[in-house]
């Protein structure tokens, strides 16, 4: 057997996770702090026993202390907390020293902070059962995004489809998909809405064309037209909400309308996670907010009727959001497999009647590199592990916002670090659409 290389570790000093675990967690803690305590104000329940539990979390990462497993009891009330103690002792088996935030694979500490949080909310009970809270970010930065928002809504009105231009299409649409990525509240933290809408738009998706560094769409448009599934059904694995999401939404519309494919599934996730993911309940505050936004540009028709188009297709059954607690559990994608845990077994089976299974954004594409240190050449499917082979047609489109990154040719990864330095991989202008056939 070979011997599969290191996950990308708090630890090391090159990695974006180093960073990461000093800086960009405590930012997140406390703004999330911030956002707690104006909705406590608002509300019956006092935030008080939150607030100090999300502190002494923020401390004990100024302190580096040592990660600890979920209680009984926490795992009595949110069951898919014992994910992360199951994984817990082999982790600890990889290094000598105590696990603890400084030091520690970097993508499954990432994952246990989010739950910490989420934990810490939802012990509460009453009105922080539903609490999302990263919603309020969320949903300024859709309603701060005006201007692509509208410059999207207007490109999709007047395309001028024809069975020739199909392909070229297809193709716009999911760079559409692809660059909305770029749009991350987790890393754009402290940008100023000039910041935002310059990564989105059709100007700036023209100049990061030659930015995608692996493409194998047409393998993926192939499958897509061979396929005799009836239903036809494309599933795609969302990452973040606003912007993102409706880029997402575009490309639904186009496959749909099209009738490249009968149904379009979104796969959210089940709690707030990573700032900025997407949630079942974040379709209905699109609707409110795309409201929102049409009756302030006058009642723009181009974005009417996306959102008639949107509802539409919502109301008929051809456009659905679910949700699976998989997806916030430590699992590297792998997992996605016969009799996998917390999730893995009920995704394989359907993700079986998929057409086509488009994964979204870089912690997504994390978890399906199982976040290791790769060489850069290595190829898509042999850092997919057990999911190259189990029959699911996956297609990842990723901004490059963390360090692991396969599928590269020989001699890009040099010419990039020239064009953009040795972090090029974090930056979010780097991008790669990567298919696995499942055979
Ligand atoms: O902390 C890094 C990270 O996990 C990266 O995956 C990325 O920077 C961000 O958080 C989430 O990005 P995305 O929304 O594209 O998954
Ligand atoms: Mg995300």
């Amino acid at each position: 057997m070979t011997t599969l290389p290191p996950f990308y570790s708090t630890g090391n000093k090159k990695s974006f996770g180093f960073v990461t675990a000093r800086s960009r967690w405590p930012n997140i803690l406390n703004t999330a702090v911030e956002d707690i305590e104006s909705f406590g104000a608002s509300v019956q329940s006092d935030p008080k026993i939150i607030v100090e539990s999300v502190k002494s979390l923020i401390k004990s990462l100024e302190d580096n202390e040592e990660l600890v497993l979920f209680t009984e009891k926490e795992i009595e009330m949110i069951p898919s907390l014992k994910s992360y103690n199951d994984s817990f002792p082999y982790y600890q088996s990889l290094q000598s020293e105590p696990l603890t935030w400084h030091l520690s694979p970097w993508l499954f500490t990432e994952c246990y902070i989010y739950r910490k949080l989420d934990l810490y909310i939802k012990s509460q009970g009453g009105e922080w059962a539903n609490y999302d809270v990263f919603e309020r970010l969320k949903r300024e930065t859709f309603i701060g995004s005006v201007h692509g928002v509208l410059e999207l809504a207007a490109l999709y009105d007047n395309l001028e489809i024809s069975n020739e231009n199909l392909p070229l299409l297809f193709e716009e649409l999911i760079e559409v998909s692809l660059w909305g990525n770029a749009t991350d509240l987790s890393l754009l933290a402290n940008a100023t809405l000039e910041d935002i809408q310059s990564v989105q738009g059709k100007k700036a998706r023209d100049a990061s064309k030659a930015h995608v560094l692996a493409n194998d769409l047409p393998a993926a448009w192939q499958q897509l037209l061979k396929s005799e599934q009836k239903p036809k059904r494309i599933d795609i694995v969302l990452d973040n909400a606003g912007f993102e999401f409706y880029c997402d939404l575009a490309l639904t519309l186009f496959l749909l309308d099209t009738k490249l494919c009968d149904e379009v599934v979104f796969h959210c996730k089940s709690r707030p996670w990573m700032v900025s993911d997407t949630m079942v309940k974040d379709y209905a505050l699109w609707v409110e907010d795309m409201k929102i936004l049409i009756a302030e540009s006058n009642n723009d028709k181009h974005l009417q009727n996306f959102l008639d188009k949107v509802e539409h297709y919502y109301a008929n059954g051809q456009f659905k959001l679910v949700d699976n607690e998989f997806w916030t559990v430590d699992l590297e994608y792998s997992k996605i497999q016969k009799g996998g845990k917390y999730g893995g077994d009920e995704l394989h089976q359907y993700f079986l009647n998929s057409t086509l299974v488009i994964i979204k954004g870089d912690l997504n594409y994390r978890k399906l590199t199982s976040d290791r240190e790769w060489p850069k050449t290595t190829s898509f499917k042999e850092s997919l592990g057990d999911l190259a082979h189990n029959g699911i047609h996956v297609l990842a489109l990723r901004t490059c916002k963390a360090d692991v990154c396969v599928g590269l040719k020989e001699g890009d990864e040099e010419r990039v670090i020239k064009e953009s330095g040795e972090e090029w991989c974090t930056l979010g202008k780097w991008a790669v659409i990567s298919y696995s056939d499942g055979v």
